[in-house]
């Protein structure tokens, strides 16, 4: 896909498809009254019989038969005037690119963007979001189709800003789809070695300083949690470590922590056949993390960044670890094993416990944790928890304003009380009420000390089990937008 800007007049713009742009409830404004003028009036008859209304999404397509050099004109609904911010017209952009079809190659765009920041990425953002397919193990069909181009109109071609988010949006939409693809790869492909493979190449290509720990150094380090989940597999375990320094001085030290288990299966405490479906995608956390350090290595923010990935299969062999098995973590906390299957806390325990070496200001981890997260906020919203309300809110303002959907969990005083073991310090599972709170209250025990720390559960939004009219099914790369933004924005 190709983007650039143009002002050129719509009337002698020659390509396939123009995009033309209406408000709910608002007479026509802007180019398309022009155009609409210049073809007599058609273009708004046409709408009018439609009973096209602007409602957001909606859109009706009609054939401009040589009137003007455009082949054909599509107008697209934006909602109401007052609900037109970024979120929205990131989501605009990935309906009209997935409602494109594949023969039509030259777009014209015309989102009536004025000069407001953030629009004009958004709007770049939604459409790669909306183009992404994953088509790598299609044998038919899988021929590459021709690129896009999209030309966006804009007033001033040269503004600063508008070069700043063409640059921005490129290397954002870059990781995203590098994220989505890592998630959609099947399991037998993606391994945790392939994991630390494809780390290794983002730190390559960025700059980045990159430390793998292998199964020895794992075992040095005493990360028991990672040894444990991993004993089942054949895959051997990594434990990635990037870093990105900035040139100057840093605002703050960050460290973002991904859950990487390339399959679920649960371990002995198996998961049934459809539960166990779509778990390649258990390691989206990890995805995510090498995602918005891939995008910061580029874009390179005044902030120190620490991408930490715990990477691991769970799986159900002679040496699988067991339930009542007892496991010490990295920090020396032991662990009571009550379910296999709640093993990426158990990761998790000892990457948080490892930024102890870090002393980062803040932790952001990001993880497919619970299921009950899902039955909560549902596929599309992701659970938000943590040690610091002001962080949070901070967090939450940033996804809203892209365009990810969280919701803040609180934590709980009884809840954290079933954490209690009658053996070990704590133990990894506890009813099913309030699964998703649990699991936090469960990683809190190894956030380093007077450290800020926000834990988002994103077991719903980070994969879509079916298509829909912006999002091809499979991987979303959910988080990478909200936290590049968070540290290129602090
Ligand atoms: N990876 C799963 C959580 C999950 C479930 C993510 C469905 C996406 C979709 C996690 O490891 C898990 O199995 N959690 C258990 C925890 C329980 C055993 C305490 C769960 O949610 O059932
Ligand atoms: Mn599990
Ligand atoms: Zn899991």
């Amino acid at each position: 896909m190709n983007y650039e800007l143009t002002k050129s007049d719509l009337k002698k713009l020659k390509c396939d498809m123009l995009v033309l742009t209406r408000y709910e409830g608002q007479k026509p404004s802007g180019n398309f009254k022009k155009i609409n003028d210049f073809l007599d009036g058609k273009l708004e008859n046409k709408v009018e019989s439609k009973k096209f209304d602007g409602g957001f999404g909606k859109t009706v397509s009609f054939d401009t038969f040589g009137k003007i050099p455009a082949n054909s004109i599509m107008v697209f609904g934006l909602g109401k005037k007052k609900d037109f911010k970024p979120d929205r017209i990131f989501r605009a952009g990935a309906i009209i690119s997935r409602s494109i079809e594949d023969d039509i190659i030259n777009v014209a765009l015309d989102f009536q963007l004025g000069n407001n920041k953030w629009y004009l990425s958004s709007l770049i953002e939604g459409l790669h979001t909306g183009d992404y397919k994953f088509n790598k193990y299609k044998t038919e069909n899988n021929k590459e189709k021709e690129e896009k181009n999209f030309l966006i109109v804009v007033k001033n071609k040269k503004s600063r800003q508008f070069q700043y988010e063409i640059k921005y949006a490129g290397y954002l939409s870059a990781a995203v789809s590098n994220t989505r693809d890592m998630v959609n790869e099947p399991p037998v492909y993606l391994t945790p070695s392939k994991l630390a493979e494809i780390a290794g190449d983002i730190a390559e290509e960025g700059g980045l300083d990159i430390d793998i720990l292998d199964y020895d150094r794992i075992q040095q380090n005493k990360m028991g949690g990672i040894m444990a989940v991993t004993s089942g597999s054949e895959q051997s375990p990594k434990f990635i470590h990037l870093t990105y320094t900035p040139g100057g001085k840093a605002k703050k030290e960050i460290a973002i922590v991904g859950k990487g288990i390339t399959f679920d299966s649960g371990g002995l405490c198996i998961k049934p056949a459809d539960g166990m479906r779509n778990m390649k995608m258990d390691m989206a956390g990890a995805a995510t993390v090498l995602g918005v350090m891939q995008a910061i290595s580029h874009l390179k923010p005044a902030v120190k960044i620490h991408g930490i990935v715990p990477t691991a299969e769970n799986m159900t062999g002679g040496d699988a670890y067991k339930p009542d098995d007892i496991i010490t973590a990295m920090n020396g906390k032991t662990i009571e094993v009550i379910n296999t299957d709640a093993e990426g806390r158990l990761i998790l325990a000892d990457a948080l416990s490892y930024c102890s070496g870090i002393k980062p200001d803040e932790i952001i981890d990001l993880a497919t944790l619970t299921g009950a997260c899902i039955v909560a906020l549902g596929n599309t919203i992701a659970g938000i928890m943590g040690n610091n309300q002001e962080m949070i809110k901070r967090i939450e303002d940033m996804a809203k304003d892209v365009g990810e959907k969280i919701w803040q969990l609180p934590l709980d005083e009884d809840i954290k009380k079933e954490l209690e073991s009658d053996v070990a310090d704590i133990k990894n599972a506890g009813s099913r009420a309030g699964g998703a709170i649990y699991a936090a209250h469960f990683l809190e025990n190894f956030v380093p000390k007077d450290t800020q720390w926000s834990h988002l559960d994103i077991a719903g939004p980070a994969f879509f089990m079916k298509a829909n009219n912006w999002h091809s099914q499979g991987g979303s790369g959910f988080g990478v937008r909200t936290l590049v933004r968070y540290l290129t924005d602090l």
